[in-house]
This record gives structure tokens, sequence and C-alpha cells, in this order.
């Protein structure tokens, strides 16, 4: 049926203006670190900074990926062919992976912090690594959910 896809696909608009917000305050937190971050002979000024924003990382990705996991796409993928289904089960297990490295990161810069250490380089290395695995986990649920739709708009025709 040509209304299914449409259906499925369809965010009421107050849920749609939290995930915006989120995607928001998310993009901005990883820019501020990136930059932070790139600016390697001047980190060690800015551990109380490393500090505050992966602390905020942490909980603002908590709050992404209850949100991704309530928007409900990978449930509605469990009615699609089993690969995509496979690959929604595979992508939400990273959410935990990626909390979990999230938490270890935000500890880090804490402990750093607290005794007054000003060579965060490994604070800065850590962060890298997440940034990569983070942006991979991203661009494979938007190639899934591109996938999804058009295999969705395949079948209706
Ligand atoms: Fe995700």
């Amino acid at each position: 049926m040509a209304q299914t896809p449409q259906k499925r696909f369809t965010v009421n608009a107050a849920f749609f203006q939290e995930i915006k917000e989120d995607h928001q305050q998310l993009h901005d937190i990883m820019d501020q670190l990136r930059r932070l971050v790139d600016n390697k002979p001047a980190l060690g000024n800015h551990v109380a900074d490393l500090a505050n924003l992966t602390e905020a990382l942490r909980d603002q990705l908590a709050f992404h990926f209850a949100l991704e996991e309530a928007y409900g796409y990978f449930e509605d993928a469990i009615g699609m062919a089993p690969w995509i289904h496979e690959k929604a089960g595979a992508l939400r297990d990273q959410h935990g992976e990626l909390f979990t490295q999230a938490q270890d990161l935000a500890e880090l810069a804490a402990d750093y912090l607290q005794r007054g250490d000003d060579d965060p380089a490994e604070v800065g290395e850590r962060f890298v690594e997440f940034d990569r695995a983070f942006s991979e986990h991203e661009s494979a649920e938007v190639a899934l959910i591109l996938n999804a739709m058009t295999q969705d708009v395949g079948a209706a025709d």
C-alpha cells in the first residue's frame, strides 16, 4: 500500500522538535570539544572546560540514545527484511558501548581536573577515538534509515 511509508516515518511535531533540539545540543558540544582538542598546545589550559564538556556530552548522549530508541525506527524495522532487523539490533547495541566510552571519558577528564594535571593529551586522544566511533555509528544509522525507506517505497510500487 502506498500510504505505508508515510505512516511509518511520521513523527509528531513536539517529538520532532525535541529530536531537533537534541541534535543541535549534541552538535554544539561535539563541535566545542573538537575545537578544544584540535588545539593541542593550549589543551593544558582548558582542563576544566574539558571536564565540563565531556560531562555535558555524557548527559546529552544518555538523552540522545533514549530518544532514538523511543523514536521507534528500530521497532519499525522488525517488520522489514531480516538484514535490516539485524543491522538495527547491532546499531542499538552500539549505544551501550558508546555511552560507556563517553562515561569513561568524562571520568578521566574529571580525574585530570581533580589532581591538577595540566597535560590531558590522553583525554584528547580518547575523545578523538570516541568521535570516530560515534560518527561511524551515526552514518550507519542514516544509511540504514535511507535503505529501509527505499525498500519500503520500492515494495509499495
Ligand atoms: Fe544511535
